[in-house]
């Protein structure tokens, strides 16, 4: 028998027509003589039926099928019975009377039903990863997933960038987080990591005059995973020389736009608007904002400076910041609903979250004794409080003021449904800070990494005043996720040098972790930038999917394994001998 259509795809035309179909038994039911199979296949299920009186010996053996047999069925397509269709099928309004069958393989009893919607574990689910994507939600986000490829290369390869396969097998690019380390067996002692990141490679490709570049390519990053990173994921890696900003903006905003439209029908609202790094966070506390809802910070650290309530007095006068929401309607909130959250922004490492509820008779709360009347006042009028709203404020560091607050905005709006569905809000976060203080190591650190150009008229600043230095970088943010990030490239060497200095890395260490990049620098190289998407993230956006790992087939657990292969796994002692290893436990 040769297979002549798939089961999903048939319709009333189809009737009448003798077809072959090849599939798996999703479910077997009989009924007085005739035998009901439903047959899948990766673009549907379509009932098939068993007629004892007609076909008596295919009749014979549907009655051995069992769920996930894989079996092959040559018959007619009919119209149902009336009466009979199933508005729930695609295929719902024919069935199949089979003339003759065929087990092609047997199958043990699914550990887990087939069905679009199911309980089980994850851990279950990927342990059994081959029958976990035979379920309609992950063929169809993998499906999605095929598309996302196909758009990209059309748009990149329409607008003149070349593909390029970068090594797997290299040295450590900084991207922030920790290497994975292949041991060497020629060269003892001595390791490739895995890229995080194709950075270096594709700088060096401008170099050599490719002028544009991109890559669909695997990057890996031993780092604390969360629902929308995963050790080892996909990069929509892109890079172009002789331009500035505006272009690469423009560029990837019309990519971004055309793969919504093309993968998934979305239209994204357009332009993206952009939002400076200081705004974003002075507005959400956090560089990723979503824009599908409002409630914004205000600032209320000169309305709180001096107040005879300790726990914001004191804060405020070395410099902290305080700031407030305003959660509407949510007056009638409980103690322990109160509670909850400063639990939550307490995990954001502020001291304390300060409520005041709205009422007839002013605000109200535990501490009001405490705060001026025209404090009150003042902060209400800040916070455009009506009656029945609940004011949240936390005062503290300005970092932890900024993402604990940030973090609630997000929490509020998901805890009591502000977010509407199917709105995508797209934006540019752009001038970010070149680097970041970092307290444990006592060092300047790089924001994005340490290629990133300074603005021009900032970098008098770089000795003086480090943290007054903004980079030509940006992100892309959708739906308060951060899709994309990149920046225009230093270009000249003795900016790099000056920044790697800046950044703790001396002349010695910079030559030998990156002398190829400052040599190529010396032979001509051309002004440049570029961008990397997060494709298993975007991916995610487009199929509404909430984990990461229901994008990506065969995913890492959120504790960095594989169950279904059961990596990372000991070897044999010989192959460690092979690799000059031993093991110090
Ligand atoms: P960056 O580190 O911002 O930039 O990475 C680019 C995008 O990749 C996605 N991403 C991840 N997705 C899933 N799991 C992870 N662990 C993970 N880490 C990052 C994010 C992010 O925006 N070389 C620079 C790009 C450049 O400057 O051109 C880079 O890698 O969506």
């Amino acid at each position: 028998m040769k297979r002549t259509h798939y089961c999903g795809e048939l319709r009333e035309a189809h009737a009448g027509q003798e077809v072959v179909l090849m599939g798996w038994v999703q479910r077997r039911r009989d009924h007085g003589g005739l035998i009901f199979v439903d047959l899948r296949d990766r673009e549907g299920i379509v009932q098939v039926v068993f007629n004892p009186e007609q076909e008596p010996s295919a009749h014979e053996l549907a009655g051995k099928m069992r769920p996930e047999h894989v079996i092959a069925v040559q018959g007619t397509v009919a119209l149902r019975p009336p009466g009979t269709e199933n508005p729930h099928l695609q295929t719902g309004r024919i069935e199949v009377w089979a003339k003759g069958a065929e087990i092609l393989s047997e199958a043990k009893p699914p550990v887990f039903p087939i069905e679009d919607e199911i309980e089980t574990a994850e851990d279950v689910r990927l342990t059994y990863r081959f029958l976990d994507l035979r379920r309609f939600p992950l063929q169809r986000n993998l499906r999605l997933r095929h598309r996302v490829y196909q758009v990209v290369r059309a748009f990149l390869d329409r607008h003149g960038f070349i593909e390029v396969e970068t090594p797997v097998l290299t040295r450590s690019t900084p991207e922030g987080a920790r290497d994975y380390l292949v041991p060497s067996r020629l060269y003892p002692g001595s390791f490739f990591a895995l890229p995080q990141s194709p950075q270096l490679f594709k700088q060096l490709l401008m170099v050599s005059g490719l002028d544009r570049y991109f890559q669909i390519v695997k990057c890996f990053r031993d780092e604390d995973l969360r629902a929308d990173r995963q050790p080892e994921f996909t990069q929509i890696d892109i890079e172009m020389s002789f331009i500035d900003r505006e272009d690469i903006l423009t560029l990837m905003e019309a990519l971004i736009a055309e793969l919504f439209e093309q993968a998934a029908g979305i239209l994204l609202p357009r332009p993206f608007p952009r939002l400076s790094y200081t705004e974003a966070i002075n507005r959400y506390g956090l560089d990723k904002p979503d824009l599908r809802f409002e409630m914004e910070l205000k600032d209320l650290t000169d309305l709180l400076r001096g107040s005879g309530f300790r726990a914001v007095a004191e804060p405020l006068a070395v410099g902290g910041w305080a700031k407030g929401l305003n959660t509407k309607g949510c007056g009638g909130s409980s103690r322990s609903e109160l509670d909850g959250l400063t639990d939550f922004v307490k995990g954001f490492g502020a001291k304390g979250l300060l409520w005041l509820k709205v009422t007839t008779n002013g605000l109200q709360s535990p501490v009001a004794k405490f705060f001026q009347p025209d404090v009150l006042h003042g902060i209400q009028g800040r916070l455009k409080g009506e009656e029945g709203d609940l004011l949240l404020v936390v005062a503290g560091e300005p970092i932890v003021v900024s993402e604990a607050l940030g973090r609630l905005r997000v929490k509020l709006a998901q805890d009591l449904k502000l977010i509407p569905e199917g709105e995508y809000r797209p934006l540019w976060v752009i001038d970010f800070p070149l680097l970041e203080f970092n307290e444990q190591e006592g060092r300047w650190a790089a924001v994005h990494h340490p290629f990133t150009s300074p603005m021009d008229e900032d970098l008098p600043w770089l000795d003086a005043d480090p943290e007054k230095v903004r980079a030509k970088a940006y992100d892309m943010v959708i739906n308060g996720q951060e899709v994309g990030g990149g920046s225009i490239r230093i270009h000249r060497r003795e900016v790099q040098s000056r920044v790697f200095e800046r950044l703790g890395i001396g002349p010695a260490e910079a030559k030998a972790k990156f002398g190829f990049l400052l040599d190529a620098l010396e032979y001509g190289a051309p002004p440049h930038g570029g961008i990397a998407f997060g494709l298993d993230r975007l991916v995610m956006i487009l199929s509404g999917a909430s984990s990461i790992r229901d994008v990506i087939a065969f995913p890492k657990t959120q504790r960095a394994q594989d169950l279904l292969t059961k990596a990372p796994a000991p070897v044999e002692p010989a192959q460690l001998r092979e690799l000059h290893l031993k093991i110090a436990l």
